[in-house]
């Protein structure tokens, strides 16, 4: 169960003042729970920690049949299209992995040219999952590997190994994949990129990478009720109501750190969740992240005395799922005969513990948020967690979480610039 650690964030912002901002959070809240507010039709991603049992079954039916047939799966989509299943494939231990790839992330030649040689003699799939199915990056990147899967496999072969997740009605995606009679999944209505980890769009790559998602899906079903339980106690309550607060005491940018590389991706999903739900109407929280200890030697300096405008949270996992313990020398050259026999979870528990009293010290406010370990039903209580959080931390600030109209800014002139028909 997910623990949060308010005590060093203190110093600026008393608990007295917490306190006094819950009950306007509180109502954020109630008002996400009753389905009213700003975007309150983007909120379908509320059901779906309990999808239907034949949905489920529909997409490990489908996972078998792509591992059964192919040695590696490209997954082709971006933002809220790719980050949830990359997050949880890279935070996850499988006990049969099977090789995911992604696609679809950027427009760079380089990137294309080193995934097909990774793809060089190897059978694989492509699930292309795309909500508006019309994104350029998703849409060149399926259009390529199409090509390569229909010159290798030939119309038949390709047809049986094309997935698409898209809109349930709209889109050009939707128009091909009925067109070409691929299997296919449907985000359900109300469900925005970034809310969609829990729906196919995270799922299906999940289940083919070999992740057991009824796990993820019950450990998410068990955190809605909590962090959508009317309470000041709520932590999901008390972290956004936080975060409202803190910019009034110069703080522009949270850092979520963490001390475990597997959790890199999912700090990258958090990322996209808080900025792109947040930064509108020059308002919101700048997201940032770093993987410790290695980013200890690149950015530790400026969080520990750089400007003193960032909130640092600790992501972290007290049980490790492996161990290595440090041998011991006869010669002791290197000084370390003082940690022999120790394990290097403890060594790596105690280095965020001091990072956190030294930055804090720094005077920064930190917060921690803990979980037990790192398992499907604790990403799907993570996942959970911070969508709640984050959908009343932007309400706080008066935005709609759920769209993003600044995205299309930068699309109108790239697609204006590359002449797309019917732009101007
Ligand atoms: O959160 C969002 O809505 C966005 O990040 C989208 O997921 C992203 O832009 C990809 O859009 P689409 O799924 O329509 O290709």
């Amino acid at each position: 169960m997910l623990k949060l650690d308010f005590s060093l964030t203190h110093a600026h912002v008393a608990e007295h003042a917490l306190s006094a901002a819950l009950p306007c959070a509180l109502d954020e809240l109630r008002s996400v729970v009753r389905r009213e507010g700003r975007g309150a039709d983007m909120l379908g991603w509320l059901d779906l920690p309990i999808a239907p049992r034949g949905e489920i079954e529909r997409i490990a039916d489908r996972a078998k049949r792509i591992q059964d047939e192919n040695d590696c799966l490209v997954v082709v989509g971006i933002g809220g299209s790719y980050l949830g299943a990359r997050a949880a494939i890279e935070a996850l231990p499988r006990e049969a992995p099977f090789p995911v790839l992604f696609a679809g992330v950027n427009l760079s030649p380089e990137y294309h040219e080193r995934l097909f040689a990774a793809l060089e003699g190897k059978r694989f799939a492509v699930c292309v999952i795309s909500k508006s199915g019309t994104t350029l990056e998703p849409a060149i990147a399926f259009r390529i590997l199409r090509n390569e899967l229909l010159d290798r496999f030939g119309e038949k072969g390709a047809r049986a190994r094309i997935v698409a997740v898209t809109d349930r009605e709209s889109g050009a995606l939707r128009r091909m994949a009925a067109k070409e009679s691929y299997a296919d999944f449907a985000i359900p209505a109300g469900v925005g990129g970034r809310f969609s980890v829990l729906s196919p769009v995270g799922l299906f790559p999940c289940a083919v990478a070999g992740i057991p998602v009824r796990e993820m899906l019950d450990g998410a079903a068990a955190a809605l009720g909590r962090f959508t339980r009317d309470d000041a106690a709520n932590d999901a309550v008390r972290y956004a109501a936080l975060r409202h607060l803190l910019p009034s005491e110069g703080i522009a940018i949270e850092v979520l750190s963490t001390f475990h590389p597997e959790l890199a991706s999912l700090c990258e999903w958090w990322k996209q969740l808080a900025g792109e739900s947040e930064g509108k109407n020059g308002r919101g929280l700048f997201p940032a992240s770093t993987v410790m200890s290695t980013d200890l030697h690149s950015l530790g300096q400026y969080l520990q005395e750089g400007p003193r405008s960032i909130l640092e949270t600790f992501l972290s996992a007290a049980e490790p799922r492996a161990d290595v313990t440090i041998p011991a020398d006869a010669d002791d050259e290197d000084g370390l005969n003082y940690l022999a026999g120790r394990r290097l979870s403890a060594i790596n528990r105690t280095a965020l513990i001091g990072t956190r009293e030294a930055h804090a010290a720094g005077g920064i406010p930190v917060l921690t948020i803990e979980t037990e370990s790192i398992t499907p039903g604790s990403a799907g209580e993570l996942f959970i967690f911070f969508e709640i959080a984050i959908s009343i931390s932007a309400r706080l600030l008066g935005v709609n979480p759920f769209d993003q109209p600044g995205v299309e800014e930068y699309k109108r002139r790239m697609f204006k610039l590359l002449g797309k028909p019917g732009t101007s």
